[in-house]
């Protein structure tokens, strides 16, 4: 065996990756320790001359394809056993003996006649250790026309391929378009012929030759550079290269390395080890490709399927898997939806294991969090904007406050509405968003699949708890016509999964809006992939903001005949001009746009193009500090909230609000909130101008008899006690109560002795075992100004329902920042620090404060700034706080003005005359007996109760005052100023401080 030739090496190991002709292989190292792909030889079969295929443009040489073929078949894949026997550096060739298994490769193609064996070396020794075997084989396929010895006349032609033009680097060889036509998502058989990178194949089709290069379709491979780098060769070889002392020719991996200097592009990280990880599963394999579409390029999409074992494996997920592409989403929009998910939560996965390409991921801040497992049904309150909605959550009672939740829709974003506040006006498309969701889910049933929430970036971290809840949304029953637009309805596989069209795709259909295009750690809709193919089609079809159309950037001029709070006399001047127009026409047509009260909106009126204060006339519901305010608007919101209403106006008032009646789907809105007990009928004004008023009435009756609501105190012929503005009636209603804190100026708290409602709030605290609770934790919870909350009392540690009074500015920082709270249930209020307070929740935040501000009837009692204000005070609290003291306060008048002492207003302030059960005068009495407080000026129309108190208390002022007692000090301080609640000055002299 000769080994002197020059590049000759020893035996190594490899597997064969390509098969270029019919007598080359390309050869890689079986296994390295070193990172990155291993080296790899391209081997000629030494003295074999095969056949030469076409160059691109050219002819095959006869047989050219039949000899590859046979090698091929033969050895892809496959591991072998091959030495280099000598090296023609001039050339860049190295000529090698090849065995698979025992079977010498070159043995086989000449025996089969696939290759020519050459007679004699240009060189001594450049020639196979096999040479005269490989003749007399020659021979033998020769004697039998094996192979490129088939004696058939014509066979030679025949073995040329009829090759098509190729459709390589110019795109105009393939009309892609009507290659989709034709081909679209059928597996086609291809042969890979070549690899520019690990996500580019270039195929034969079969049985045609067509050429055809196929971006992997849905991935993205890390880019080659300009100018394709070939792997390193094997470095014995570079090394001998150099021991031959021919310093004339380069090496081959002189050759090979020598571009890299020169590239503009050098290849990205991991670019190498992709193109080789695609090479050694595809290259010069029979592979199946099924074409998937085109990107905006031409460029002809495909997905890659070759052989594994049994199975057949896809490309583009191996190689996501393996960190060595990416998903990417322009090259995805082709695939079907399970295909897309399954690339992307690969591609999730391989990221955070943070493989291969993906080694330096970083995840970023995360904003989102996902939600999982709520779904609720509800009806569809309010639409705020084409991505948001507030439905009621139907397992609350129908009407109820809490039921409503805010939506966000799941990955989409739709333009800005603006602020008329501040004149900004609203982004193109925001109305139409708005008002083609309005008309298609206002007061309609849905399914919400809540998803994730997040704070917006501005937010997080700020103390601002502006947290935004998202979810998919679907709308059970359809409007003809939206089904088709949106595609995917019904939300796949899992049980109980709502069915219906999922509101967020119908407004991307539209384009009316825009996917979110979120970043790969972030939280998504489960439907995101529906929502791309809509943004998709509305984008073909250049629909909404996609399309030339201009948009409404303003609504219709609309005179606001809403009362302002600086241009009230002028509103109101307008609005009696307007009258006219609005009674004239009976019956009209009005899309309600806020609910201000249970019986007061602001309604549109589009055929006047005017929006008005509308009030209902002939009932009231409960003012806002009152018990069941919120119910009553609850149920308006729930009953009208952006719903078309008529309307008949009577009149309108001194400040400009309209009075009338209002029909919704032809129910009158005053018997539905009379019949719920959320209002009462008040025909002061006379009942004969209110339409429908027996039904009224019938509505009140009703709700009177089963104690709805604002009835539930209610006993035939006796006064309410809840909720009542004015006072009705001629017995007086007495409560049982007990003084819980006591203000100045005789101005004191009580709680109802027996309230059901007390003993309910008090177990619920009780069960939420707050004594061993954690503090909160900062950021987490950021109570402000106005907020309920659980706040734990200094002087008995036990835990409180309560309402921020004061917070410190800006976000919390410490558990020792202080906050001020008022108790509701109580009336008091004190300093505790962060780490008293805990967020509450909404089943107990919900029920009304429970302390029930109250001031004495008949005196007037000095402030605490005043003389005897602090002694009057102190008397008070000596004489009533005490909770195993109970008291009658008969409530002699309710004032709705003087409720909010400090801010916090616990609803009408009850002026009492307050008698503990077993005493013989009362409280009020007795501070005027005990001159710290006098009785209140007499006024001419005093009414007959009021008069037979006053002189009952006269008395006992008499006696103060002869006696000298409290302020009668200096004898009388009688004065004649009105409205002052005590002593103005004290006489010359001064009293006690
Ligand atoms: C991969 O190769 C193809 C064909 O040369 C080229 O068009 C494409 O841009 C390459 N991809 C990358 C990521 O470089
Ligand atoms: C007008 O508005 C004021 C303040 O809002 C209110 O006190 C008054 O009762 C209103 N008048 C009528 C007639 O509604």
């Amino acid at each position: 065996m000769a080994t002197s030739a020059a590049g000759a090496t020893g035996w190594y190991k490899g597997r064969v990756k390509a098969v270029p002709s019919g007598d080359s292989l390309v050869i890689v190292a079986i296994s390295t320790t070193k990172k990155g792909p291993p080296p790899e030889k391209t081997v000629t079969l030494a003295s074999l001359m095969a056949p030469k295929l076409a160059r691109r443009g050219g002819v095959d040489e006869p047989f050219a394809w039949g000899s590859r073929e046979f090698l091929r078949k033969l050895c892809i894949g496959k591991e072998v056993t091959f030495k280099v026997d000598y090296a023609v550096p001039s050339i860049g060739r190295e000529f090698g003996t090849v065995f698979l298994g025992d079977k010498n490769v070159a043995a086989l193609v000449v025996s089969e006649g696939w290759a020519k064996v050459r007679e004699q070396a240009s060189q001594k020794g450049d020639a196979s250790p096999f040479h005269a075997e490989l003749l007399r084989l020659e021979e033998q396929a020769k004697e039998q026309g094996l192979g490129r010895w088939d004696k058939d006349p014509g066979a030679a032609e025949a073995s040329i391929r009829d090759l098509p033009p190729s459709a390589i680097g110019d795109a105009s060889y393939l009309n892609a378009e009507a290659f989709l036509a034709e081909n679209k998502g059928k597996p086609m058989e291809c042969i890979v012929e070549q690899v520019p990178n690990g996500s580019t194949i270039r195929v034969y089709l079969l049985p045609d030759f067509q050429f055809i290069q196929v971006y992997v379709a849905g991935v993205q491979c890390p880019s080659m550079g300009r100018r394709a780098l070939a792997v390193p060769v094997l470095e014995k070889e570079a090394k001998s290269g150099e021991t031959n002392g021919d310093t004339s020719a380069p090496s081959a991996a002189e050759r090979v390395a020598a571009p890299a200097t020169h590239q503009e592009n050098p290849p990205q990280p991991f670019a190498v080890e992709a193109k080789h990880f695609t090479e050694l599963r595809v290259l010069n394999r029979e592979v199946r490709v099924v074409f998937e579409g085109k990107d905006k390029h031409g460029n002809l999409l495909g997905s890659v399927y070759y052989p594994d074992g049994d199975t057949a494996k896809d490309l583009a997920l191996e190689l996501v898997e393996n960190g060595l592409a990416e998903y990417v989403e322009w090259r995805a929009s082709c695939l079907e939806e399970d295909a897309r998910r399954r690339l992307r939560s690969a591609d999730l996965e391989a990221k955070k294991s943070r493989r291969n390409m993906h080694t330096n991921y970083n995840p970023g801040v995360k904003n989102s969090k996902a939600i999982h497992d709520q779904k609720f049904t509800g009806k569809v309150v309010e639409v705020v904007s084409g991505d948001c909605i507030v439905v009621a959550d139907d397992s609350f009672p129908c009407g109820s406050p809490l039921a409503e939740r805010r939506v966000f829709l799941s990955s989409i974003k739709c333009p800005k509405m603006g602020n008329p506040r501040v004149d900004k006006p609203a982004e193109p498309f925001a109305l139409e968003a708005k008002e083609f969701l309005r008309t298609r889910l206002i007061g309609k049933q849905v399914h919400v699949q809540m998803e994730y929430s997040w704070t917006p970036p501005e937010a997080a971290g700020s103390g601002d708890s502006r947290l935004m809840h998202f979810g998919s949304v679907f709308l059970t029953s359809s409007t003809k016509g939206d089904n088709a637009e949106a595609s995917a309805t019904a939300p796949p596989t899992t049980a109980g999964q709502p069915a219906g069209i999922n509101v967020a795709e119908l407004i991307i259909s539209r384009g009316l809006g825009e996917v979110i295009k979120h970043r790969d750690q972030d939280e998504r809709s489960s439907y995101y992939d529906s929502l791309l193919n809509a943004e998709s089609r509305a984008t073909g079809a250049k629909r909404g903001k996609h399309s030339s159309k201009e948009s409404i950037t303003k609504p219709m001029h609309i005179t606001d005949l809403t009362s302002s709070k600086n241009n009230n006399a002028g509103i109101a001047k307008k609005a009696k001009d307007f009258l006219p127009f609005l009674q004239r026409g009976r019956k009209i047509t009005a899309v309600v746009e806020y609910v201000l009260s249970g019986h007061r909106f602001k309604l549109l009126v589009p055929k006047e193009t005017c929006s008005i204060a509308f009030a209902l006339s002939g009932v009231r519901c409960p003012g806002r500090d009152e018990p069941y305010s919120d119910e009553a608007i609850a149920l308006m919101r729930l009953r009208l909230m952006q719903r078309e209403v008529e309307i008949e106006v009577e009149t309108v008032d001194r400040n400009g609000t309209f009075l009338g009646s209002l029909w919704e789907s032809r129910t009158n809105m005053a018997t539905v909130l009379l019949e719920a007990g959320l209002a009462k009928l008040q025909t002061a004004f006379g009942s004969d101008r209110i339409p429908e008023v027996h039904l009224l009435e019938r509505a009140e009756q009703s709700a009177k008899k089963r104690k709805l609501k604002i009835w539930e105190n209610y006993v035939e012929g006796e006064v309410v006690s809840n909720g009542a503005p004015t006072m009705e009636g001629k017995q007086k209603e007495v409560l049982k109560v007990v003084v819980t804190e006591v203000l100045g100026a005789g101005k004191f708290y009580v709680q109802t002795v027996g309230d059901q409602r007390v003993a309910s709030i008090q177990q619920q605290l009780a069960s939420l075992n707050l004594q061993d609770s954690p503090p909160p934790v900062i950021g987490a919870f950021n109570p402000k100004k106005e907020d309920k909350v659980l706040a734990q009392f200094s002087a008995d540690n036990s835990w409180n329902r309560a309402i921020i009074v004061n917070a410190p500015k800006g976000a919390v920082s410490s558990p020792k920042d202080k906050f001020e709270v008022f108790y509701i249930d109580y009336g008091n209020q004190e300093e505790v620090t962060y780490a008293n307070l805990r967020p509450i929740e909404p089943a107990l935040s919900s029920a009304p404060p429970l302390a029930q501000l109250c001031t004495l009837a008949y005196v007037r009692v000095p402030d605490l700034d005043q003389d005897f204000g602090p002694d009057a005070a102190e008397f008070l609290s000596a004489n009533t706080l005490s909770t195993s003291k109970e008291f009658r306060a008969k409530i002699e008048e309710r004032d709705s003005i003087g409720g909010k002492v400090k801010g916090q207003g616990t609803g009408p302030i009850l002026s009492v005359t307050l008698v503990a059960v077993d005493a013989e005068i009362s409280v009020n009495t007795a501070l005027v007996q005990e001159g710290l407080a006098r009785i209140e000026k007499r006024r001419k129309w005093d009414q007959k109760d009021r008069k037979v108190a006053l002189d009952n208390l006269e008395k006992f002022q008499d006696e103060a005052r002869s006696a000298r007692r409290g302020m009668w000090e200096y004898g009388d301080v009688e004065s004649d100023e009105e409205d002052v609640a005590a002593p103005p000055a004290r006489k010359a002299g001064g009293g006690r401080r």
